[in-house]
C-alpha cells in the first residue's frame, strides 16, 4: 500500500466554460461563433453544469473525493465593463456552499482562459490597465471566498494563455504549444497574478497560487534539436515556476511530453499509443512536472491541479491515474511538499477547438440529455482517495 500524507487533497477540476454552457459573454464564445477558425464546433450549453452542479457534486463526494476545483467566470460576474452581477457572485457562493455540504474542499480558480468581451476589446492582456482590472475583478470575487475558501488559483496556465495570444491566426488555438508566446501578455500574466495575490493575502486562511502546464518538451538527438528546444516556447514553463516563488503553492498541471526535432514538435511515433487528443499515453508526466516546479520555485508546495487523459477507453484512464499516482508517491517519498490531486476531468467537456470528442471525464455526459453516468474510474479514485492509499 502507497500511503499519501493526512489531509492529502483528492479531488476532480474543471473549468466554467468547458462545462456550464451558454458562456455567451466570453471572448471564446465571439471565438466559436467567428467564422474562418479551426474551432471544431461551439460550446453551447456545454455540460449545463450550471444548472446541474449539485448532482454532480454529489456524484464525486459519495464516489469519495474530498475536493472539487472549478473556475468563476469573470464574464458572468462583470458581463459588462463595471457592472458587477450580483446574481452571478450568489450562484458562485451558492457552489461553494454545496461543495462544503457533501464535503469537497472547494478550489477556486479566478480566470481560466476565458475573459468577457469587453476586455477583449479593450486590448485583451495587452490593455495597459489589464492588471488593475484583474485586481478588481478579484476584489469583486473576494466576498463570496472570505468564509470556507482555503485555496485560490488565480490564473490558470499563463505559458498556454500567452502562446495562444501569439498566435495571429489562430493556428495556436489548435496546436497547443507552438513557439513565440506573447511576452506583453506573459508579462501582463504575471503582474495580474501579483495583484491578485496580494488581494488574496487580506483573507487570512486563504492560499492562493497560479496554475502552469509543465510541458515536458524534449530535444531529441539530431544536429539542431536543441537549439529548436531553446527557441521553442520562450518563456518557458520553467520561466512561470519560478515565478511561482513566494505563492503558497504552485499548481502542476501535465499530461504528456513532446519531442522536439530540428524542425519542430515531433508527431508521436507510430507504434506509441495515443489518447484522443493525439498525445502520448505517458503517465509519468505529473511526477516530472512535481519535481521540475518544486526545483525552479525554489521548494513552493505542490498541488497537481490538472492530470488526466482523454479516451473513451475508461480503463486506460483507470491505468494511467494509478500509474501516475504510483509515481507522485515517489516524488512525495522524495520530499516533495504534494498537497493534492486533481483529476481532469470530473466531467466530459468542451476540449476548446477539439470541441467535445476528446472525453477526460470521470462521468460521462449525454450532450442532448445532460445525463451523467459515471465512469467506473470515478467509482476507483474515489476508493483511492477514502483510503488515502494506492
Ligand atoms: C489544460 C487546461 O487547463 C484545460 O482547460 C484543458 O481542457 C486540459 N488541460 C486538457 O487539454
Amino acid at each position: 500500500m502507497l500511503t499519501f500524507p493526512d489531509g492529502f487533497l483528492w479531488g476532480a477540476a474543471t473549468a466554467a466554460h468547458q462545462v456550464e454552457g451558454n458562456n455567451v459573454n466570453s471572448n471564446w464564445w465571439v471565438l466559436e461563433h467567428t467564422p474562418g477558425t479551426p474551432i471544431v464546433e461551439p460550446s453551447g450549453d456545454a455540460a449545463d453544469h450550471y444548472h446541474r452542479y449539485p448532482e454532480d457534486l454529489r456524484l464525486l463526494a459519495d464516489a469519495g473525493l474530498n475536493s472539487y476545483r472549478f473556475s468563476v467566470e469573470w464574464a458572468r460576474i462583470e458581463p459588462e465593463r463595471g457592472f458587477v452581477s450580483r446574481a452571478s457572485l450568489d450562484h458562485y457562493r451558492r457552489m461553494i456552499d454545496a461543495c462544503l455540504e457533501v464535503g469537497l474542499e472547494p478550489v477556486v480558480t479566478l480566470m481560466h482562459f476565458t475573459v468577457p468581451r469587453w476586455m477583449d476589446a479593450a486590448g485583451f492582456w495587452r490593455n495597459p490597465e489589464a492588471p488593475d482590472l484583474f485586481a478588481r475583478y478579484t476584489e469583486t470575487v473576494l466576498p463570496i471566498l472570505e468564509d470556507g475558501v482555503r485555496y485560490v488559483c488565480t490564473i490558470n496556465e499563463p505559458n498556454i494563455a500567452a502562446m495562444l495570444a501569439g498566435g495571429e491566426d489562430a493556428g495556436n488555438l489548435v496546436a497547443f504549444g507552438l513557439p513565440n508566446p506573447d511576452l506583453q501578455v506573459a508579462d501582463a500574466l504575471l503582474a495580474s497574478h501579483r495583484r491578485a495575490r496580494e488581494v488574496l493575502s487580506s483573507v487570512p486562511g486563504l492560499q492562493s497560487g497560479w496554475t502552469i502546464a509543465t510541458q515536458d518538451f524534449r530535444a531529441v538527438d539530431e544536429p539542431g534539436a536543441a537549439e529548436m528546444l531553446h527557441e521553442y516556447g520562450y518563456p518557458r514553463d520553467d520561466w512561470y515556476l519560478e515565478q511561482a516563488e513566494g505563492d503558497d503553492f504552485v499548481g502542476v498541471q501535465a499530461y504528456t511530453r513532446t519531442f522536439i526535432g530540428p524542425e519542430g514538435p515531433r508527431p508521436v511515433a507510430d507504434d506509441v499509443e495515443t489518447t484522443l487528443t493525439g498525445w502520448e499515453f505517458y503517465p509519468s508526466a505529473a511526477a516530472n512536472g512535481i519535481r521540475s516546479a518544486w526545483q525552479k520555485s525554489s521548494h513552493t508546495p505542490v498541488m497537481v491541479t490538472e492530470n488526466g487523459i482523454a479516451t473513451a477507453d475508461d480503463s486506460r484512464r483507470v491505468d494511467y491515474t494509478a500509474e501516475s499516482l504510483r509515481a507522485i508517491h515517489e516524488t512525495i517519498a522524495e520530499g516533495i511538499d504534494v498537497w493534492g490531486y486533481l483529476h481532469w476531468s470530473a466531467l466530459d467537456n468542451y476540449e476548446w477547438a477539439s470541441g467535445f470528442r476528446p472525453t477526460f471525464g470521470l462521468i460521462g455526459v449525454d450532450l442532448q440529455t445532460f445525463e451523467r453516468t459515471p465512469k467506473p474510474s470515478l467509482g476507483w479514485l474515489g476508493a483511492v482517495a477514502r483510503r488515502n492509499a494506492l
